[in-house]
């Protein structure tokens, strides 16, 4: 690689489609989640529950990867995954974690900080067989996250799991479930003009939440 290219420096966007003041903003900031994602879908941004999950490295270092959000209640935001991958081995080590959900069209980021727990059994098997049987096989295949001699390694054990579950019904793997995340603070950005940008961050207090405005 060279020089940067120079586009990178030029690209920009001017945020003036909306505000978010505290006047108008709900007490439950779930509440205002909720607006946000559906006012996401109903623009068809693609993959609107698509969100940044941040954890903490075995080695104190954070990584960072994009995961979906599959429910949303009072036990926090979930999502499904391998337990052993990367990720799962980090929130076993360290349940503190963050996510990012960056609608870009609406000029809105959602970030939540909070802790990890596993979803009981049952949700991960609800979910599990409600997904496709290709989503099904995919997820006996793959041991996530570790390192493959090559794509063939991949199809042969794609074969195997094929001739070993046939038409199905696949059962949800011990290895693969839900986890929650609880959040104890979620901020939304709301993209104004001048980089003068809405910022209101709430933080859990005991069982309330506190509204703040933070500068952009
Ligand atoms: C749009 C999108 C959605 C994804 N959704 C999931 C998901 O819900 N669960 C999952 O385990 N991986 C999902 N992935 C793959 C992860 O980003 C990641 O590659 C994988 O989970 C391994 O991460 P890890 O090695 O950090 O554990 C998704 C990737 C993209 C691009």
């Amino acid at each position: 690689m060279t020089d940067s290219p120079t586009f990178l420096r030029d690209l920009r966007v001017s945020y003036d489609l909306d505000a978010l003041v505290e006047s108008s903003a709900p007490a439950d900031p779930l509440e205002l989640f909720q607006l946000w994602i559906e006012d996401a879908l109903a623009h068809d941004l693609p993959e609107p529950n698509a969100m940044t999950l941040a954890t903490l490295g075995l080695d104190g270092a954070p990584s960072a990867r994009t995961v979906l959000l599959k429910g949303l209640d009072e036990r926090g935001f979930h999502f499904f995954t391998n337990y052993e991958s990367r990720k799962g081995q980090e929130i076993s080590a360290n349940p503190h974690a963050a996510l990012t959900f960056l609608w870009t069209q609406r000029h809105h980021q959602v970030g939540v900080r909070g802790t990890i727990s596993k979803l009981p059994r049952q949700d991960a098997e609800s979910y599990f067989n409600s997904r496709p049987l290709g989503h099904q096989l995919g997820a006996w295949v793959s041991e996530q996250s570790s390192v493959i001699p090559g794509r063939e390694w991949l199809e042969s054990r794609q074969a195997e799991m094929e001739a070993r579950f046939g038409e199905g019904p696949i059962e949800c793997p011990p290895f693969w479930g839900g986890y929650t995340l609880l959040p104890t603070e979620i901020e939304f950005w709301q993209g104004r003009v001048s980089r003068l940008h809405d910022r209101l961050r709430y933080r859990r207090v005991d069982s309330t939440w506190i509204m703040e405005r933070l500068s952009p």
